[in-house]
């Protein structure tokens, strides 16, 4: 009798699932709830604040593409991801979406909990956006070095701002959180987890994902290369992850930091003693590359995953800096990301440029935050006199420009002609 039951059940599961419900539900114990056992009122909040984020990732909707064609390069589209027309104003809209919905399914987010974050502002910015919008106090433990205009921008979102030497930020936050018994976000740590790399499938939801948004928005055709450098590194591996999943053809590329120990990390899953925090060189690229915080071991300090990266290319700073000029001259408006995007395409498109290339990247954030810093030219002699200042910066500014008309290798040609022994 036995083995004819089992084989009811059996043969009534693979008929449908739900007969096979019905017969083994009357095996169940039954159990009897008292009103104390449920959780619901904190669920509740959490249910709503999700639902909040769902109704904000609507309203983000798809952030605009500027598409430049080098005059020099006749074969070569670089097509920027505009990300500074995001609401508030970078590719961390996005992430610190994904961010606060990871912590809200974790439950590390709860109704009334005190949110922190270490950031080089822009994170900062978003993620106190997000707090604002679930209700939630915000605190962000920012660099010493930060532009006025990154602060404003906190306040703005109703965040409070802790200023602290640029190496102990994380530790910093970390002991704020854990004194006030509020959260530390840590996206160096958790963009790893959180930042999502699916497909919408068929969700009436839309993913977050950039490459995702992306692909629509070049018809479904994969750009050949994907060029981006890494702060915690959670955007590329984003990226990157998401390319690998659905086989596209896309390369993906980390365009390094001159400090960072990035590009020893991923070539070798460790750094040389050529680069690493004994090494960094203030004033480094605002928000970008990896340096003065210790090591950088993979989901506990960065989020950067090597196994995702087809390619590494180092960057000088300065020559970034004068990439945001000339990125600038052509219409492009963007930060210190933005200015090694702009160079490290232009010195891809000059490898590739006998055949058709589409190369892909981000206008991270806009230009206007760095008016004071990195588009100062008075700024930019004293900061960077290390690495031979104004005379640098103006020689890379014209490499630059002379490689946009003429396709010429932008990195070859200021190495050979704007290292400080030449002047
Ligand atoms: C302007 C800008 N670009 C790029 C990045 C780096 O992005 P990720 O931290 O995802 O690597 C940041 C990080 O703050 C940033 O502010
Ligand atoms: C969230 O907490 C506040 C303050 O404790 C409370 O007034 C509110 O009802 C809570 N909201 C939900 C949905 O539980
Ligand atoms: C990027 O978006 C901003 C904000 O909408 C806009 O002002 C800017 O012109 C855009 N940049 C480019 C290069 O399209
Ligand atoms: C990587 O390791 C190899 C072999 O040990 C070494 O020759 C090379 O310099 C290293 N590269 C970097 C960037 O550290």
């Amino acid at each position: 009798m036995i083995s004819d039951h089992i084989f009811f059940i059996l043969s009534a599961c693979l008929l449908t699932n739900t007969a096979f419900l019905v017969v083994s539900q009357q095996h169940l114990t039954k159990i009897s709830y008292s009103p104390k056992d449920q959780l619901t009122e904190s669920k509740e909040w959490t249910r709503l604040a999700i639902q909040r984020l769902w109704a904000e990732r609507e309203l983000m909707g798809t952030t605009p593409i500027h598409v430049v064609f080098p005059i020099g390069m006749p074969n070569v589209k670089i097509v920027f991801k505009n990300e500074s027309a995001s609401p508030t104003g970078s590719l961390k809209h996005r992430y610190s979406w994904a961010l606060m919905m990871w912590a809200l399914l974790e439950g590390h987010v709860k109704n009334g909990t005190h949110v922190f974050e270490a950031s080089s502002g822009n994170t900062a910015c978003s993620l106190g956006y997000m707090c604002r919008l679930l209700g939630l106090q915000f605190t962000a433990v920012v660099p010493d070095t930060i532009e006025l205009v990154k602060v404003q921008r906190i306040e703005e979102q109703g965040g409070s701002v802790v200023r602290v030497p640029i190496s102990d930020r994380l530790v910093i936050a970390e002991q704020l959180a854990k004194s006030t018994g509020g959260f530390f976000m840590n996206q160096f740590k958790n963009a790893f987890h959180a930042e999502e790399f699916h497909e919408s499938g068929s969700s009436t939801k839309k993913s977050a994902n950039l490459m995702d948004e992306l692909l629509i928005q070049l018809n479904h055709t994969p750009p050949d290369v994907f060029i981006h450098p890494a702060g915690t590194g959670g955007t590329l591996s984003s990226i990157g992850r998401y390319a690998k999943k659905y086989g596209l053809k896309t390369q993906i590329v980390l365009a390094d930091t001159q400090f960072s120990i990035y590009y020893d990390y991923v070539l070798n899953g460790t750094f040389s003693k050529h680069t690493g925090a004994h090494h960094w060189i203030t004033p480094g690229m605002a928000g970008i590359g990896y340096g003065a915080m210790g090591p950088a071991k993979i989901a506990e300090t960065t989020s950067l995953d090597p196994a995702v990266i087809d390619r590494v290319l180092k960057i000088p700073d300065l020559a970034s800096t004068a990439a945001m000029k000339a990125a600038r001259d052509i219409g492009i408006n963007g930060g210190t990301s933005t200015g090694v995007n702009f160079l490290a395409a232009l010195h891809i498109g000059a490898l590739y440029k006998t055949q058709p290339v589409s190369i892909a990247t981000i206008l991270a954030d806009s230009g206007k935050y760095y008016e004071t810093t990195y588009f100062d030219r008075n700024w930019i002699a004293q900061k960077f006199e290390f690495h031979g200042g104004l005379p640098i910066y103006d020689c890379w500014t014209q490499v630059i420009e002379k490689s946009f008309a003429t396709g010429e290798d932008p990195l070859e040609l200021g190495q050979k002609i704007c290292s400080v022994q030449s002047f």
